[in-house]
């Protein structure tokens, strides 16, 4: 059995030799077209005069293409049709394409399209939060509020309260592989494009969109990204549009990549937040009720804004119950890049601003910050439900910590029945769920909007790490050493990660397979997810190999192709496994059943009797190979090839009254960071870091260990070094390495002690495994924390540290603490 085993990634040999086909290795004909886009140069205002005679005069320069040239407005907006591929005039942020070159290399247009002359009228950019509140610049009409109770009354009433407000900054996806695409026109007016993109089909839409064709037109295939992070969910449109509209024009193959500068000053960014909040609790730290009002900072046009921005709202209860609670969120359009998704879709955000507020009334209460945290979990501390002011948790039984889990330990069956059979019939949505009150009727506590908190495991995952990693004598030691030291200050902090896992557009939780068995009894498997280094094909072919009982070699992985699996989701969500996974399965299962039935009538036995397994087949006592099952069964007309569909059961969302269930289920963690501070610069390093994270019942252990430390290391970096400077004139300053700095292998924690709880997805998805992507990129949030923790032992006053918590940012800190 192929699932559950820690293989590697099935194109690390790829990766790491160079041979791994990016969009821009693929051979394009020597006619190939190359292009490049001409920028704004200014923040806000028009275009008063476009001079491009220097450019269509510059050596190489095939032709130049301002917005009237273009054959539609070439729409690139993923959601509000509001982003033209060229400026007609308005300009919106500095960095906006507003022409397009074609020539014969990349470099001979890249030079070409910089002779523009672009002569501007500016007005006033709206570049910060603050300016667009003053302006009253945002999408839709005005903030959008959940709440649940009185959350004011159950403030005012409590016995102490306290409030506070803190920026976060953005994030630049920096996929080592840069936005890319390619396209080759076809006979009769079709359109083949090669994109480095998370969502083929909607590069496919959009192409057909901007060229009035059809879909059926138009073939997107995507063999791998150099990463996506999110920035590949729609900022690949304007390159896919681009390539195609030159193509169709010119009858020539066109490419176009983004060098990193252009990457940077065009692509939209994760959000960054301004987050205030006022909280009423009591003695212990327990809240009553809290208010969050959340200022995200869209840019220019929607794009995926407002589902960001509605995650954000979902994840302020991070993994606490928040009995009164008012959640407030503004989406603020400013002259700047559209900022778009990034790993955790907003999640990380609104789950930063709860975990400030448990910091920050540990600190107004001197109680170590994770008692805290424990008191105001899901479920609620044993003395809570003693005094019957909680119900019980619901029962789950405890689980112990394994490290790898090994493939003997087997896959779990899928409700017993054939996953396939399982997955399909429970394609239905069901009722709304009990939405009666803050408590659901089977006693288990609901989140702020509604969903009953069902899978709650922190409890006992964070009883695990504290013990695992030592964590009350590491607080002790640290207090010690801060007693001692002077100039160097330690810090720790342990929190949780509550992360939930569907789309939150219902309708886009599907997904489709195809899948192929060729009479040598080899397989080829597709699906509609896209491969960005996660580990998603290698993990989905073990699925299908799984189903077939075949090794994992027999099972072929192929490009994404909107020709073969059509009106697919983007591979987001972190749900690229449970979706495709459970399609594949599906396919795979429909075929075994075909080629069961044929060969127990061959060998006149019962079709019980056909198992397989191991790359053999037995039937009723005999046995062949799969090879040889494969031929019987071509040779008796069977059709050896299927499609598979799955659906995600039971969510239903109200997206106007925050209600309903928007996850399918909650993915959990666990995450420890120690750190030590250099008060007299700010200079800071991660000294350790202990993660305990649950991936149910782990498809791969080593691609989950992988997408747990990639995410850490990726969440830390927002939040330390990651710092994008906009100059005010609405110029990214922050374009390029030199300036903006990711963590490096020396960053990455001296001691990294990486756990998969043991456990399975109490809910039926594909094996029992839950999704991976996201979640632990918020284990990120130990590591600020920890930064804060080692400013507070600085001076009385509580640290407000923004993110990112930058050296500098850190010695400001540190004054402030000090009142200096
Ligand atoms: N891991 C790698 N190596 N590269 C990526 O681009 N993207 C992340 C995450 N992990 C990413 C990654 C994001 S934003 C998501 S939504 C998920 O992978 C998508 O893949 P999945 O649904 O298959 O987990
Ligand atoms: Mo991930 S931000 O959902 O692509």
């Amino acid at each position: 059995m192929s699932v559950a085993k820690p293989l590697p990634h099935d194109a690390a040999r790829l990766h790491v030799t160079g041979a791994a086909r990016y969009v821009d290795d693929i051979p394009a004909p020597a006619n190939c077209l190359h292009l490049a886009f001409g920028l704004s140069p200014i923040a806000a205002g028009r275009i008063t005069a476009l001079d491009l005679d220097a450019v269509r005069a510059a050596p190489g320069v095939v032709k130049v293409w301002t917005r009237a040239d273009l054959p539609s407005d070439c729409d690139c907006s993923p959601s509000n049709h509001d982003e033209p591929m060229l400026s007609g005039g308005t300009l919106h942020y500095l960095g906006q394409p507003v022409f397009l070159v074609a020539a014969t290399s990349h470099l001979a247009a890249r030079r070409a399209a910089r002779l523009a002359v672009i002569e501007t009228a500016a007005r006033d950019a709206i570049l910060t939060i603050g300016e667009a509140l003053e302006a009253d610049s945002r999408f839709e009409s005005g903030p959008v509020i959940w709440q649940r109770g009185d959350a004011d009354g159950a403030i005012a009433d409590a016995p102490h309260h306290l409030s506070g407000s803190f920026d976060m900054g953005g994030q630049e996806h920096f996929y080592l592989e840069g936005q890319a695409a390619l396209a080759f026109p076809q006979e009769d007016g079709g359109m083949l494009v090669h994109s480095s993109t998370q969502h083929p089909t909607e590069i496919q839409h959009k192409v057909a969109h901007a060229l009035h064709l059809n879909m059926h037109d138009v073939r997107v295939e995507t063999r791998r990204m150099g990463g996506g992070f999110g920035g590949k969910e729609s900022q690949g449109n304007a390159l896919a549009i681009a390539c195609a509209v030159v193509a169709a024009e010119t009858g020539r193959p066109a490419k176009m990549r983004y060098d990193r500068d252009d990457d940077f000053t065009i692509t939209g960014k994760r959000h960054d937040f301004r987050i205030e909040y006022s909280v009423g609790f009591d003695d212990e730290g327990r809240v009553a009720g809290v208010d969050f009002v959340q200022y995200a900072r869209c840019g220019w046009a929607q794009d995926l804004s407002l589902p960001v921005a509605d995650r954000a709202m979902l994840h302020a209860d991070n993994a606490y119950w928040l009995p009164a609670c008012r959640i407030e969120s503004h989406r603020l359009k400013t002259n700047t890049q559209s900022a778009t998704a990034y790993r955790g879709f907003g999640g990380p955000q609104g789950m930063l601003g709860v975990e400030r507020v448990m910091d920050h009334i540990a600190h107004a209460l001197a109680r170590d910050p994770l008692e805290v945290r424990r008191v105001n979990y899901y479920g609620g501390s044993e003395a809570d439900v003693q005094r019957g002011a909680l119900p019980p948790a619901p029962a789950e039984p405890p689980r112990g910590i394994s490290g790898t889990k090994e493939a003997g330990d087997g896959p779990v069956a899928v409700g017993g029945a054939p996953v396939g059979e399982d997955l399909a019939s429970r394609g239905a949505p069901e009722g709304p769920e009990d939405q009666g009150g803050p408590v659901g009727s089977a006693g288990v506590q609901t989140t702020p909007y509604g969903q009953p908190v069902e899978d709650f495991i922190l409890h006992e995952m964070t009883d695990a790490l504290a013990a695992s990693c030592d964590y009350a004598a590491r607080r002790e030691a640290v207090a010690a050493w801060n007693a001692a030291n002077p100039v160097l200050k330690r810090g720790i902090a342990l929190t949780p990660v509550k992360f939930g896992i569907s789309f939150t557009l219902t309708h886009l939780n599907q997904a489709g397979a195809l899948v192929h068995v060729y009479q040598d009894g080899s397989i080829a498997m597709n699906h509609g997810g896209t491969e960005m280094g996660q580990g998603l094909f290698q993990k989905v072919a073990q699925v299908a190999a799984s189903r077939f009982g075949v090794p994992l070699e027999t099972v072929r992985i192929t490009a994404t192709d909107t020709a073969k699996v059509p009106n697919t989701s983007a591979t987001a969500a972190s749900s690229g496994s449970d979706l495709n996974g459970a399609a594949v399965a599906v396919a795979c299962d429909a075929i075994v059943g075909r080629m069961a039935a044929h060969l127990a009538e061959l060998h006149q036995c019962s079709v019980d009797t056909v198992a397989f397994d191991g790359g053999r087949v037995v039937v009723g006592g005999q046995e062949m190979s799969f090879a040889e099952a494969a031929a019987l069964c071509y040779q008796g007309r069977v059709s050896l090839s299927a499609s598979g569909f799955y659906k995600t059961p039971k969510i239903q969302w109200d997206r106007q009254r925050g209600q309903g269930r928007p996850f399918y289920y909650f993915a959990y963690g666990v995450s420890c960071t120690e750190v030590v501070v250099d008060t007299l610069t700010g200079e800071n390093r991660i000294l350790r870091t202990d993660i305990l994270h649950d991936c149910g019942a782990s498809l791969n252990p080593a691609l989950d260990r992988g997408q747990i430390e990639g995410g850490y290391v990726q969440g830390a970096g927002w939040l330390t070094t990651e710092e994008l400077v906009w100059d005010d004139k609405g110029a990214l300053r922050t374009h390029a390495p030199s300036t903006y700095k990711i963590p490096a292998c020396s960053d990455r924690p001296p001691v990294f002690n990486v756990t998969l709880w043991d456990g399975e997805n109490r809910e039926p998805t594909v094996y029992r495994s839950k999704a991976v992507g996201e979640p632990p990129f918020m284990h990120g949030i130990s590591a600020f924390l920890a930064l804060s923790d080692a400013v507070a032992a600085c001076g009385p006053a509580y640290p407000d540290l923004e993110a990112p918590a930058t050296a500098e940012h850190v010695l400001e800190a540190i004054r402030r603490v000090r009142g200096v």
